[in-house]
């Protein structure tokens, strides 16, 4: 059997994100309009760093006003809900995103409460989840989206498929679940402790690996064919690269399952790039709604 073909993230976000500017672009020209996003991040987690460095660069490269508020480890709840209920108070920024995960003294339902559902660009306030959930318009989170607009290029029709989600974070297993449904899908949602884990994988169609352990996904899981959506981003140990070097893997086992899959995506280069594509395009939603504006992208369900 052939290799499987490989859904090449980078090339369909650059693609989103020449759509973006050029939406950037008419907005400024015939209303005035720049779409502003502000991103808070706690700590130093050099991982979220590195994300929302990239976040920012990426906001400015498509035309947009992007801030970044860094604010230390130790900062007190109230600070960091004070400062959101001053982002949503200000008419300039359509778009508020703390950067997860957030320092374990920080209850992160409280702050994700608090930012005002209009501009919660990442989709995760449970008013924007329950609308996701009932069919209603809403922010989509942007990994989950991602994942659904390489799938719907690459496969078409979802109609009718298997699919399974093996991970149930709020961040992607559940929205990832909810858009598929949507999309007709019959959906399974899978985890570490599902029992018999190989064989449920091995009856979708579509197998979206979104659990965080690295390589767990191995290629006799996947039904022959199947499209394999790798969310995963691991960091482990790469002795081949020589002393204390590091690489990064997903949760499938890429070579073995590559031999199986119909398409699959690699890491990174995958799902990776789509995520800040779509935190753009929900911020050009976000800022259109507020201004009284059509949303560019809206299809009615
Ligand atoms: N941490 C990892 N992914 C995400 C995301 O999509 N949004 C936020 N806010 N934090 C994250």
């Amino acid at each position: 059997m052939a290799e499987a073909q490989i859904i090449d993230g980078k090339a369909f976000a650059a693609r989103l994100r020449e759509k973006i500017a050029a939406c950037v672009a008419a907005l400024k020209r015939d209303h005035g309009l720049v779409p502003s996003l502000s991103v808070v991040l706690v700590g130093e987690d050099q991982a979220s760093q590195v994300y929302v460095r990239n976040k920012g660069r990426q906001t400015e490269e498509a035309g947009m006003i992007s801030a970044t508020h860094r604010l230390p480890a130790e900062t007190p709840e109230g600070e960091l809900l004070d400062l959101i209920g001053t982002l949503n108070g200000d008419e300039t920024i359509h778009g508020i995103l703390v950067q997860l995960p957030l320092p374990d003294r920080i209850d992160e339902a409280k702050v994700i409460a608090a930012i005002d559902p209009a501009k919660d660009v990442d989709g995760f306030h449970t008013t924007n989840v329950g609308r996701l959930w009932t069919g209603l318009d809403a922010p989509v989170p942007c990994t989950p989206q991602g994942c659904l607009l390489m799938l719907k290029e690459t496969l078409g029709e979802l109609k009718g498929k298997r699919a399974l989600v093996l991970g149930r974070s709020n961040i992607v297993g559940k929205p990832m679940a909810a858009l598929l449904l949507a999309e007709h899908c019959t959906v399974t949602i899978a985890h570490s402790r599902t029992e018999d884990l190989p064989e449920r994988c091995r009856e979708a169609d579509i197998l979206i690996a979104a659990v965080g352990r690295p390589e767990m996904v191995r290629g006799d899981w996947i039904k022959p064919g199947a499209a394999v959506i790798d969310v995963g981003i691991n960091r482990v140990e790469a002795p081949e690269k020589g002393d204390g070097k590091t690489r990064l893997v997903g949760d499938v086992a890429f070579d073995e399952a590559k031999r199986v899959a119909g398409f699959i995506t690699p890491v990174p280069g995958g799902v990776g790039p789509m995520t800040i594509a779509n935190l753009l395009r929900n911020t050009v939603i976000a800022a259109c709604r507020q201004n009284g504006l059509p949303d560019p992208w809206y299809k009615r369900r």
